[in-house]
């Protein structure tokens, strides 16, 4: 018999999420969960040791720790590819002033939105940050996350920036979610360089991004490509920037017009696009061609009253790969959940249940470049997996709003159980 540290067996529907080809599922394998009835995991050291039905891992290992799933299901740790889930202070007044009327953009262009969190980011110490982002980054293991993309952006001058990304290395060495940081000094143009965006262009691609490339914190740069933001021109000088740096790339690209940000970080080799609301053909057809992740934001839409998703069934279509992320943040999207981020993938994206749940997985950890690691079930792969307390894939997204966990396991420990 081989020893393992944990088997979890009995589960009415293992999802591996490890059939077809290799690298993200895209078009017709998007829906491939790789399903083991009765399957049965089994781990050491962190680390996966095997995948399978569970009575030929009964027969092959010798467990310290036994988790039933009898009754529930079992799938890879959530991997949510876009967030900022540090910020300041939340937005609950622009929530309201939404319902009442006025839009996302009105609101920012009138000195709310971004620019209100870039305004309190700055007076914050880097304690306040982590004291506000540790309960978010609990509350999202505690529904299913293991691993966590977190973007700067609301400091938008080097030393906030800086700070930002200290907090988030803070969090990613207190644990236990895996988090992956990324540099968006270009979010917004702030108070003092309004009208004089040229300046500040110049600050991030001169001081900030060499600054940030140093501290070695963030492995994508990004940057908010919109019509009222910054231009498909000076995103790309940006980008390019920050190529040079050592950066990989993303974008938050075409959420309310189509100006052609996504087929622009295609070409220059970004690793995924985000949000995608308004993309049009040929910007589809770039990622398609560049092999750039799709991560769509349907929260946001949703938070935003817009009416309005991501054309998901063309890029699935179309082989793009598609991810699905929460988008977390004061001002678009204030949930951590990726369980209602599925939900609202099946609905406002017209995903399928299974489809959105390789999304959230094994698609997503592409957005990160970590799908050698994370976002499957399979022999060598880290161990990171949740226990669900439903009987099949399906009544994931269908009985919504609530939290389905009941156990999650990251990098074979247990890290949280329910009730
Ligand atoms: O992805 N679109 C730009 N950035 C965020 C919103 C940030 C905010 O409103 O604070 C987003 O939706
Ligand atoms: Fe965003």
């Amino acid at each position: 018999m081989e020893r393992a540290d944990i088997l979890v067996i009995h589960a009415a529907e293992l999802l591996t999420l490890d059939e077809g080809p290799d690298g993200p599922l895209r078009g017709a394998d998007l829906g491939r969960l790789g399903i083991v009835p009765d399957g049965a995991v089994a781990i050491r050291d962190g680390r996966i040791q095997a995948v399978g039905p569970t009575e030929a891992i009964l027969h092959r290992f010798q467990g310290r720790v036994r988790i039933s799933a009898a009754g529930r299901t079992v799938c890879p740790g959530f991997v949510d590819p876009h967030t900022h889930l540090v910020y300041p202070a939340m937005r609950q007044d622009e929530f309201r002033m939404r319902i009442e009327g006025m839009s996302y953009v009105d609101i920012a262009k009138a000195g709310g939105g971004i620019r209100s969190s870039v305004r309190r980011l700055r007076q914050a110490s880097k304690e306040d940050l982590l004291h506000r982002a540790r309960p978010h980054l609990r509350r999202a293991l505690e529904h299913g996350t293991t691993t966590v993309e977190i973007k700067t952006g609301y400091g938008l001058e080097t030393a906030s920036e800086l700070k930002t990304l200290e907090a988030i290395e803070e969090l990613r060495w207190e644990g236990p979610c895996d988090v992956v940081a990324t540099f968006l000094g270009a979010h917004e143009v702030p108070d003092e360089y309004q009208g004089r965006k040229r300046e500040f262009i110049d600050l991030v691609i001169h001081e900030m991004i060499p600054q940030a490339a140093e501290t070695g914190i963030a492995r994508f740069c990004d940057v908010f490509c919109e019509a009222h933001v910054f231009t498909v021109e000076e995103s790309r000088e940006i980008l390019f920037a920050a190529r040079n740096a050592g950066f990989r790339l993303k974008i938050h690209a075409e959420e309310f017009e189509p100006i052609g940000g996504a087929r622009m970080a295609a070409e220059l080799g970004a690793v995924s696009a985000d949000h995608l609301v308004a993309i049009d053909d040929e910007g589809i057809a770039a990622m398609r061609d560049a092999g750039t992740v799709a991560v769509l934001l349907p929260g946001t839409s949703f938070f935003l009253g817009m009416h309005r998703f991501a054309p998901a069934r063309k890029l699935v279509e179309a082989g793009v790969p598609v991810a699905i992320a929460t988008d977390f943040n004061p001002g678009s999207a204030m949930s951590e959940s990726m369980q209602m981020t599925i939900t609202l993938a099946c609905l406002g994206l017209r995903l399928t249940p299974a489809e959105a749940i390789a999304a959230a997985t094994r698609n997503a950890a592409y957005a990160l470049e970590a799908g050698d690691r994370v976002g499957r079930l399979r022999e060598g792969m880290q161990a990171d997996l949740l226990v669900l307390d439903i009987p099949d894939h399906e009544v994931l997204p269908y009985h919504f709003g609530v939290n389905h966990v009941q156990t999650v396991v990251k990098k074979g420990r247990i890290v949280h159980q329910a009730g």
